[in-house]
């Protein structure tokens, strides 16, 4: 049976002066919503008590199983206004069929698909003023996320398990724009192997790359690049996104799946980047293939995508002892791509592959 979502209206939501002020520079990741949505899971009852309510702190017991061995997962997705004010997601089945592939891998409980649409529709509905307007590229950035909510110390999964959504009004994720990202690879740090938990949406592995992270920022870099566990050799994501290399022939390739994560970003980018007559080569990418292909000249473009970060083009790639400089302009066809996709988006052009809902 689908969830019934009681709503139970903020009662001082925020004003309408000041909700113009933060759409006017919403950042990322900054502000919150007026409500937030929460539903309840036990073995014995299923899903119940879904509902919206007024936004604000959870009361956590201090053994709350989360807190200490990390059963949780999240998505990122984007509700975008059109320019006949109407509100869409992007690839929001994507992002219900994902988390519930990381609930496996998690050991938590399945969120059906329809459920998981209803709690995004319904926190949309209750926050609807707070998406910016079609004009910019600005948007709504809506976090699903789950965890283990039992208050338990035993090393099993948790009996009783929370799944919320919040909502965040989000401009661009890095300060500079759509300026080249400066890389740093880390040889330190790796990020998942093979049986790890890679392919999956879960903070544990946003927590390991922050220390990467902090390298890289050590060396003035934006952002860190991980490479495979096993050899050491081939080139996995950055710490929240995925990349892409394109090729002066008109070839693009991206890394494989396996221990990454499965972009939403990255395969739309599959789908246009074919469709503008690129195919994508899914495939093991060297880090000496970058290197060489960028000295070569034969790589002129990389790019790395995510919900948050879209598409934004990579420049320098830095590794202790040595660099490759990559180009300080956006690409040609890194921008074509990134254009056809915030198009469908915002609805300035036609979504022919029925991605916007
Ligand atoms: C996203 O792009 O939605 C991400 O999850 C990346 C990051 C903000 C954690």
């Amino acid at each position: 049976m689908p969830l019934e979502i009681a709503t139970t209206p903020n009662p001082s939501p925020r004003s309408d002066a000041e909700l113009a002020e933060i759409l006017a520079a919403p950042g990322f990741g900054t502000y919150f919503t007026d409500h937030m949505f929460i539903v309840e899971w036990t073995p014995e009852r299923g899903w119940h008590d879904a509902r919206v309510e007024a936004y604000g702190p959870l009361s956590l017991d201090p053994a709350t199983a989360v807190l200490h061995y990390a059963q949780e997962i999240f998505e990122g997705m984007k509700a975008y206004r059109h320019a006949d004010g109407s509100v869409w997601t992007f690839r929001a089945e994507e992002n219900a069929r994902r988390m519930a592939a990381s609930s496996r891998r998690l050991a938590l409980p399945e969120l059906p698909e329809e459920d998981f649409l209803a709690a995004v529709d319904a926190l949309v509905a209750a926050d609807e003023r707070w998406v910016p307007g079609h004009e910019g590229e600005s948007s709504l950035y809506l976090r699903p996320f789950m965890f283990a909510s039992e208050s338990f110390l035993g090393v099993r999964p948790a009996q009783h398990v929370t799944f919320m959504v919040i909502a965040s009004p989000a401009g661009a994720y890095f300060k500079g724009g759509i300026t080249p990202l400066s890389l740093w690879l880390t040889e330190e740090y790796t990020r998942a192997g093979r049986g790890g938990m890679g392919a999956a949406k879960t903070g544990g592995n946003y927590a390991s790359s922050l220390v990467a992270q902090q390298e890289a920022a050590a060396h003035g870099c934006d952002q860190v690049v991980f490479l495979d566990v096993a050899e050491n050799r081939y080139v996995e994501e950055l710490g929240g996104m995925n990349l892409y290399f394109l090729y002066a022939d008109g070839r693009i390739v991206t890394p494989a799946l396996g221990t990454i994560l499965e972009g939403i970003t990255r395969s739309a980018i599959i789908e246009l980047a074919g469709k503008m007559g690129h195919p994508v080569e899914e495939r093991p990418f060297a880090i000496d293939e970058w290197r060489e292909g960028v000295a070569s000249g034969e790589i002129t473009e990389v790019f790395a995508c995510g919900t948050a970060a879209v598409v934004t083009p990579v420049g320098t790639l830095h590794w202790d002892g040595g660099k490759v400089e990559g180009s300080s302009e956006p690409g040609e066809l890194t921008m074509a791509i990134r254009e056809q996709l915030v198009d469908i988006q915002l609805g300035r052009a036609d979504d022919t592959f029925g991605w916007m809902r």
